[in-house]
């Protein structure tokens, strides 16, 4: 039998989830939460009422859409990391000055062509160039029919939070290389909040983001042929004041064993599993982080009670 890239791909994966759930702090990557029932459920999650981030984001961008479109400037090529529905998009290309072109990336290849097929044929006039790819890692984007005279990357709902500072470090250089010298990058930035905001917002009473964090378990048995049952499990999300992020967990309900590829994964009472990081920012703390990047903030917009902001970063 011939070894695929496939099948090495995913012995690679099993070993990192591996690697994870037998560290002192046991934790998964939470791009587990996202097969379709993941997805679906986090649509979900921004319907919420608790869930103030997409609902204030879109109020940012449909107050301040006229500014932010000055800042991109004329014929620019939009690229957006994990474009999914690309719904926020629309708003800009309703509103941009004649754009070359727009470039969604994002890992779902399937879906990603329907959404792009759906916004060519809305949007006559810009070149629609899906790239298929996942985009923590270096990509190799198209090049527009017409000359862009600037490149700005667009990466709304503050996905930026879900990774380490090192890693968002390293995404925004990567944002900054494809900005090139004179583009930018507009960018939603979740802002520090009161604990009992931020926690609401994902321990929701109608249980969605219990679910959406229990589905990551069948996600990995489905993926991995491992042997977690949901029933063991509770979510829960803290807001950790020290480092200024939500942490999701799934806490074991007992002690328990559970079985991946003839690996042993013991869970005593109320040990729990890190799913995701979910970092808040301060403008200093983000400019900080901008900066890191390669890039300089060079407008802020935000709604009024400042729970959310949309920021246009210029490469530096
Ligand atoms: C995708 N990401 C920005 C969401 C967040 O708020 O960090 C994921 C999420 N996790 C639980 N609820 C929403």
């Amino acid at each position: 039998m011939t070894t695929t890239v496939a099948d090495i791909q995913e012995d690679n994966e099993q070993a990192e989830v591996l690697q994870g759930l037998t560290a002192d702090q046991k934790n998964v990557s939470p791009k587990y939460f996202y097969d379709a029932k993941g997805s679906a459920l986090f649509d979900a999650i921004c319907k919420l009422p608790e869930y103030y981030p997409t609902r204030t984001e879109v109020g940012i961008m449909q107050a301040y859409v006229d500014e932010m479109v000055e800042c991109v400037g004329p014929e620019a090529a939009v690229i957006e990391y994990g474009s999914g529905a690309s719904t926020k998009t629309r708003l800009l290309l309703d509103h941009l000055d004649d754009p070359v072109a727009y470039m969604p990336v994002d890992i779902s290849c399937e879906y990603l062509h329907n959404v792009a097929a759906q916004l060519a044929a809305d949007y006559v006039d810009i070149e629609v160039l899906p790239v298929c790819a996942d985009f923590t890692k270096p990509l190799s984007l198209p090049a527009p029919r017409r000359e862009p005279v600037r490149n700005v990357v667009y990466f709304p709902g503050s996905t930026i939070g879900n990774f380490s500072n090192s890693d968002a470090i390293r995404l925004l250089r990567q944002m900054r290389g494809d900005a090139q010298s004179d583009g930018g990058l507009l960018i939603g930035v979740d802002l520090v909040k009161s604990r009992e905001v931020l926690e609401l917002a994902y321990n929701d009473p109608a249980g969605v983001t219990a679910e959406f964090n229990l589905n990551l378990l069948r996600n990995l048995n489905r993926e991995f042929g491992s042997d977690f049952d949901t029933d063991k499990f509770r979510h829960e999300a803290i807001y950790d004041d020290e480092h200024q992020r939500i942490e999701m967990r799934l806490i074991s309900l007992q002690r328990q064993t559970v079985r991946l590829n003839g690996c042993n994964i013991e869970f005593e009472p109320g040990e729990y599993i890190v799913t995701e990081h979910s970092h808040k920012y301060s403008y200093e703390s983000f400019a900080e982080l901008a900066a890191d990047g390669g890039f300089t903030v060079s407008d802020t917009w935000t709604d009024p009670d400042e729970l959310f902001s949309v920021q246009y970063l210029e490469a530096a």
